[in-house]
């Protein structure tokens, strides 16, 4: 679907079906130099703590930006994504880590037995997902008391600046956005909520100064709320997980 923008000076933007977006988004993904994913990052390793001998689930892994990471620190994952494209080029990067790869359409069940993972993350996926309920509870099923479960995703306030998850084709040099679902902050929560999970983190990341001096392209986001970020805990146990220091007074991107 062709979505004819409404200033005539503006780019086309084309927007395919999730998978057949990303499965041509895999070509540059690695190489997008996205703010979102620079802001993302140290926050995603800062949730999950310390991973070494631990199993862990990357739910919708991509490319493999954090599978590939968490293998690396000792983690033994499994990785799954729908999209044919991308996960060949987490292929590519894993080598003889121990992660092992599933082609999964997360609109299904996961693939796995009830509480085999001690971690389970889900980065920058949720916005592409119609039955949130359906993936919470799943991702509850297979986490492992006292395990919990990290998730990021665009926050829902970019769609108010006209973003959605896109990047630019090189080819046609038009803007590609995998469909995306506008689902909403409380769309989120009550998931997580209903699905069983105790909420030991939550918090809204804004584009600052420094990502901002990093990347120019983050720098008209500045102060606009760019990252929705959970902790969810298995069981009522959030007093046990790892510190995070808070994330009003401390933001971590100037650190990377
Ligand atoms: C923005 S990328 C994030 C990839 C990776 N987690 C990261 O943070 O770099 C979103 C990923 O979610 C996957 N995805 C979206 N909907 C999916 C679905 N229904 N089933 C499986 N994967 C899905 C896409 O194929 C894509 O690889």
């Amino acid at each position: 679907m062709t979505q004819e923008p409404t200033d005539p000076f503006a780019a086309p933007v084309d927007v395919l079906p999730t998978k057949d977006g990303y499965d041509r988004w895999a070509e540059v993904y690695d190489g997008d130099d996205n703010p979102l994913v620079a802001l993302e990052e140290p926050w995603v390793d800062r949730l999950l703590g310390d991973v070494r001998g631990l199993s862990v689930a990357d739910i919708g892994c991509g490319t493999g930006r954090h599978a590939v990471r968490l293998a690396a620190a000792g983690a033994a994952v499994q990785a799954l994504d729908f999209s044919e494209g991308m996960l060949a080029r987490a292929r590519d990067k894993a080598g003889e880590l121990n992660i092992v790869f599933h082609v999964h359409d997360l609109a299904e069940p996961l693939p796995f037995p009830d509480e085999i993972f001690d971690r389970v993350l889900c980065g920058l996926v949720i916005d592409h997902i119609a039955d949130l309920g359906g993936l919470f509870r799943e991702m509850h099923r297979v986490c492992r008391p006292p395990g919990f479960v990290v998730i990021s995703v665009m926050h829902p306030a970019m769609m108010l600046r006209g973003v959605q998850a896109r990047f630019k084709d090189p080819a046609s040099g038009r803007e590609i956005r995998p469909a995306s679902v506008p689902n909403q902050l409380s769309d989120y929560i009550m998931a997580a909520a209903k699905a069983g999970f105790a909420f030991d983190h939550l918090s809204e990341q804004s584009v600052d100064e420094a990502l901002a001096n990093r990347l120019e392209r983050a720098r008209k986001y500045l102060g606009w709320p760019m990252l929705f970020l959970m902790r969810l805990a298995r069981g009522g146990q959030g007093a046990s997980l790892p510190a995070v220091n808070n994330p009003s007074k401390a933001v971590p991107s100037a650190s990377r």
